[in-house]
């Protein structure tokens, strides 16, 4: 698993336009302060706005509950071949569309990745282990959350991230035994994918969100 962080800095800049957010300097200035953050177990509302995360819950629900609809739809109807485009062109679309409308920079993560472009950075990779730490402590994923602000020159943002349980027709493409037509389709267009190997229940990733916080 080769994580080069340069992918999600490429994916975060198509999100959010040119450049709207220097994701990557963000992320180096405040590494250190969030794995402390991360470290502590960061809940929703230690330092994040109460209206900013209401907010954020909303759009994760929206993202997960559209993201399901489609994936369920293209596996009923094309079976798992056509719901590999799902996953890897309706995702980004749906993610760009909630950006846009809510003004969050919305995507997805995992330790483990299908697509390089969605590795963690630093930042999200602190918040996803902590994850799997409360995990392993008996906290379930569901409900599960963490916010914070992160600081870059002048500007502070909100970062929200949210875990995203493996359920049972996830196993279809990210389980142990993945069936061999689709993991030639799957090998075809992601030649390093580590994203395989799950069982239900797991944390397969995480939703990541992050705006700038008005003063106001
Ligand atoms: C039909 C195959 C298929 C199924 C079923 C599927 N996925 Fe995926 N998944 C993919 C592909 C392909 C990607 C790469 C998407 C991209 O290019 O961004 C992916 C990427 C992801 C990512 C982004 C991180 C990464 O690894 O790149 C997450 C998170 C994820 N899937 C979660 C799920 C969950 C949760 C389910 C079940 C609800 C699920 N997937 C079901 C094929 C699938």
């Amino acid at each position: 698993m080769n994580a080069d962080p340069s992918y999600a800095r490429a994916i975060w800049i198509s999100i959010e336009g040119a450049g709207a957010m220097k994701r990557n300097s963000l992320t180096r200035a405040t590494a250190v302060l969030l794995s402390a953050a991360a470290a502590a177990g960061a809940q929703a509302g230690d330092e994040a706005p109460r209206a900013y995360v209401e907010q954020a819950r909303g759009v994760a629900k929206e993202f997960a509950t559209e993201l399901k609809g489609e994936l369920k739809a293209a596996l009923e109807e094309g079976g798992a071949s056509q719901a590999i485009g799902v996953c890897s062109e309706t995702a980004p679309a749906i993610g760009a569309r909630l950006s846009a409308e809510s003004g969050w920079a919305v995507g997805r993560t995992a330790l483990q990745v299908r697509n390089p472009r969605n590795a963690p950075d630093s930042r999200e990779r602190a918040v996803m282990m902590a994850f799997q730490q409360r995990h392993a402590a008996g906290e379930g994923l569901k409900g599960m959350e963490s916010a914070g602000i992160v600081e870059e020159g002048s500007q502070r943002y909100v970062y929200y991230m949210k875990p995203i349980p493996t359920q049972k027709p996830c196993l279809t493409c990210h389980g142990g035994d993945v069936k061999e037509s689709i993991e030639r389709a799957i090998a075809e267009r992601y030649p390093a994918d580590a994203a395989t190997g799950f069982e239900e229940g797991e944390m397969r990733g995480a939703f990541t969100f992050i705006k700038p916080l008005s003063d106001r």
